[in-house]
């Protein structure tokens, strides 16, 4: 294959936009945000509109979009039902009140519907609220302190990675283990069990930079085991797993029920919400011991906008057509893959994948420099995947998407097996 290195992308107007939102937001835009997630001078840093699965940004550049958001895009920009049952609600009875409104009702029934432990359901905003709530629930319930966690769940003060302002004292008593590694949990417990108020943990394995991890035989059951008796409160993390590997997140896919868990993200298409839900015995506690409370989380456009979008889900398959067309996109990222042999490496499964490169003993900044590269090619291709963070598919991405996206993969890894190559020979 001739190998172009494609020309890089006029990013102008995002740079003058950076340039003066570092004058007036800290560091220009917040966290996961900042160009130093992507590849910088390379990705866009403002978009102007999205439709489908694709997005552009402000320089009229377009993109074949693999991040959704960051998860919550399942259907796909600019969902029009989704959009228009919003729009109708608050343009024929509003939205935000001092009271609550009746859609708390019908989501969270529908929630008991869908999600194997869901029994009674809290509303939020963020996913960080919810593994804030649920920690705290667990806590009230248990009257113990201690918290075992594997996974991102978020930037409160008990679990945010960067320590920057926030008194040891609020996170001295999480512990981590990894995800897959059930002595580690067991030592734990061994030690801290009948302190321990809560295990929280994404039940599947998606760590930062890093591939991602099926759990393996018995892990799952493992931890519910070990979270019974010790009289822990097990909590599945299923911001970015609920309504995207199953409708009932990935307790639904490997059958093993938490007592609380929380999600948000594939539920309401974009819309802000946020959902503890779980055992009533566990969830009780919320409403004896606990003030959870804020102006906005009873706001129902996002009830409206999560309703809507479980209706789509389905009443159009949406998860299996993920699945399927997922299914067969993987298998040609898989041979495109192996037809360069340039230590790439694909992981996850078809509703959320993940492209990394293998490190090298000799020389760990050469997976790196080959990474930098293979995102570059594809950037300038139109196809936005990043270096740092697994990708998603929507419901709205069509074959032209996928195919496009697959010439995409195959060019840049021509280029990079090219580039690097040459430099070890
Ligand atoms: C597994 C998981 N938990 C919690 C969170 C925190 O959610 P939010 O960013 O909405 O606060 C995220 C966000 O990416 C997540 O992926």
């Amino acid at each position: 294959m001739a190998v172009k290195n494609i020309e890089k992308l006029n990013i102008a107007k995002s740079l003058e936009l950076f340039d003066e939102a570092k004058k007036l937001v800290p560091g220009g835009v917040l966290g996961a945000r900042k160009p130093s997630d992507f590849i910088e001078g390379e990705y866009p840093i403002f978009i102007e509109h999205g439709k489908g699965g694709r997005i552009t940004d402000v320089d009229g550049n377009e993109y074949v979009d693999f991040l959704c958001g960051y998860g919550p895009i399942i259907l796909g920009y600019r969902e029009e039902e989704v959009d228009e049952a919003v729009i109708r609600q608050i343009r024929d009875k509003g939205f935000c009140f001092s009271l609550t409104q009746k859609y708390q009702n019908l989501l969270s029934k529908k929630l008991t519907e869908i999600v194997p432990c869901s029994e009674m359901s809290i509303f939020l905003k963020t996913g960080s609220d919810a593994t804030t709530a649920s920690i705290r629930i667990a806590r009230a319930y248990t009257n113990r302190i201690k918290v075992m966690r594997s996974g991102y769940h978020g930037w409160h003060d008990w679990c945010v990675e960067m320590k920057g302002g926030v008194p040891e004292k609020f996170y001295e008593d999480v512990h981590e283990f990894r995800y897959n590694n059930l002595t580690e949990l067991g030592e734990l417990m061994a030690r801290y069990g009948d302190q321990t108020a809560a295990i929280i943990m994404t039940p599947f394995g998606h760590p930062l930079h890093r591939k991602m991890e099926e759990p393996e035989p018995g892990f799952l059951q493992g931890v519910r085991e070990i979270a019974a008796k010790y009289g822990a409160v097990l909590v599945f993390d299923e911001i970015r797993t609920c309504f995207r590997l199953r409708m009932g997140g990935a307790q639904e896919l490997y059958g093993v029920t938490p007592d609380l868990t929380v999600l948000g993200k594939g539920m309401a298409n974009g819309y802000a919400i946020s959902v503890v839900t779980g055992k009533a015995e566990v969830m009780m506690a919320a409403a004896q011991k606990l003030f959870i409370s804020s102006t906005f989380f009873p706001n129902s456009d996002a009830y409206i906008a999560a309703l809507k979008t479980i209706e789509i889900l389905e009443r159009d398959n949406v998860l299996d057509n993920i699945w399927e067309k997922g299914g067969r996109f993987l298998k040609k990222i898989q041979e495109i893959i192996n037809k360069h042999d340039v230590g790439a490496e694909l992981s996850g499964v078809a509703p959320m994948f993940f492209i990394t490169f293998k490190r090298e003993e000799a020389d760990p900044r050469r997976a790196r420099a080959k990474r930098d590269d293979f995102y570059t090619q594809l950037i300038r291709r139109g196809v936005f995947l990043t270096p740092h963070h697994h990708g998603y598919l929507c419901y709205r991405h069509t074959e032209k998407d996928l195919d496009m996206a697959a010439k995409a993969i195959d060019e840049a890894l021509a280029y990079v097996n090219e580039k690097h190559q040459k430099k070890t020979s």
